[in-house]
């Protein structure tokens, strides 16, 4: 008989922990008026949403803040360090552009076990992916706990003189404890896409194996994201209104049925319309772009990290992720259910 096998019996996986962390510089939309940018607040708060974000300085990269993130994670999940059997990190920007890993490098920051560890590159659809993967490790008994933490450092690879992107992104993690919960609680769906074709909509040209890093492309600043801000947006809500209809439809869920929705925090107007559109009431939205500006896949983690205190045993939350590639991704989650 071949102990651990992969043929056990499956268990509930849910979240058990929810951790978060900022850089500590606040930039305000003023802040990027008096930088000498051609904007104003009233047009970043009406494109956007945004009236604030973190911007991490040059000494804080996303493994410093991942770990801030992983130690509130375990200590509001009351378990060691110890317990963990496995570490994914979803960001973009990793402390090193090939390898180490940033999920090994906060493998040995924690002092955790020689642990699996895993980075997953989703863009900002990052924390679905990396919940989903974690999730069935846990699901399938191949592990206890996992722990998921997505991060982002967006802002140093932004152009800083680029009015129609740089007001968008802020820094910052999130960082989950995925473990058993009782049955029936936790991940209950895991719904998750991507249609490259739309990879140049939002994208950083160069630096990877198809244009290496050149000063011909550091002048042309070919190393910062380039975003089509129209085609984003459209092809975002074009993308998420059937996704999380066809969701709810599936497992026979009504949109009355989720308590939250939990959307990336990439633009207030992309949740509006998707909100207007399937019906969902001023109450099931919690949103905190204002205060955090567009965090990448640390976005949705951070929600759940503000709103945790006030979810409900047994309250349904859908997570939606979406962004470059492009990718998205609607999780269920049947919050509580601790052991
Ligand atoms: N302040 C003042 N004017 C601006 C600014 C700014 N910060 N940014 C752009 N403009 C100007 C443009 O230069 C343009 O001027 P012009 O007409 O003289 O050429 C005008 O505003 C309109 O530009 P658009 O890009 O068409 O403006 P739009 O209304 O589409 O708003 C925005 C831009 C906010 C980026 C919008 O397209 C959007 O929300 N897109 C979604 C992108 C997004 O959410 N990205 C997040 C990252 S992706 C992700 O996480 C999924």
């Amino acid at each position: 008989m071949i102990s651990n096998s992969l043929l056990g019996p499956l268990v509930s996986a849910g979240i058990i922990g929810v951790g978060k962390a900022l850089p500590d510089n606040a930039v305000s939309n003023q802040d990027i008026v008096d930088m000498g940018l051609d904007t104003s607040d009233s047009w970043i708060t009406e494109r956007t949403g945004i009236k604030n974000r973190y911007i991490a300085d040059e000494n804080t990269s996303s493994v410093d803040l991942a770990t801030i993130a992983a130690k509130r994670a375990l200590e509001d999940a009351g378990i060691e360090v110890d317990s963990l059997d496995g570490i994914i990190v979803s960001t973009t920007t990793p402390d090193y552009s090939m390898f180490p890993s940033a999920a090994c490098l906060l493998q040995s920051r924690l002092g955790a076990r020689n642990i699996f560890a895993l980075d997953v590159s989703a863009a900002c659809t990052g924390f679905n992916y990396a919940l989903s993967t974690g999730s069935q490790f846990v699901r399938t008994g191949q592990m206890k706990t996992v722990l998921v933490v997505a991060v982002d450092c967006l802002s140093k690879f932004v152009d800083w003189t680029d009015r129609s992107v740089c007001p968008l992104f802020g820094d910052g993690a999130g960082a989950v404890i995925v473990s058993e919960v009782k049955e029936g609680y936790g991940v209950l769906t895991i719904d998750l896409s991507s249609d490259g074709r739309y990879g140049d909509i939002l994208k950083v040209q160069a630096g990877g194996s198809r244009q290496p890093m050149t000063q011909d492309s550091f002048d042309n600043k070919d190393h910062l994201i380039q975003m089509a801000g129209r085609a984003v947006f459209k092809t975002a809500v074009s993308k998420l209104v059937p996704s999380i209809r066809s969701v709810l439809e599936k497992y026979e869920l009504s949109v009355e049925d989720i308590g939250t929705f939990v959307f990336h925090q990439a633009n207030i107007r992309i949740i509006e319309f998707v909100k207007e559109k399937l019906g969902i009431a001023d109450e099931q939205l919690y949103t905190n772009i204002h205060k955090y500006g567009n965090t990448s896949s640390a976005s949705i983690p951070i929600v759940l990290d503000d709103k945790k205190s006030s979810f409900k045993d047994g309250e349904l939350v859908m997570l939606i992720g979406f962004g470059a590639g492009f990718a998205w991704g609607v999780n269920i989650v049947k919050w509580g259910g601790r052991l």
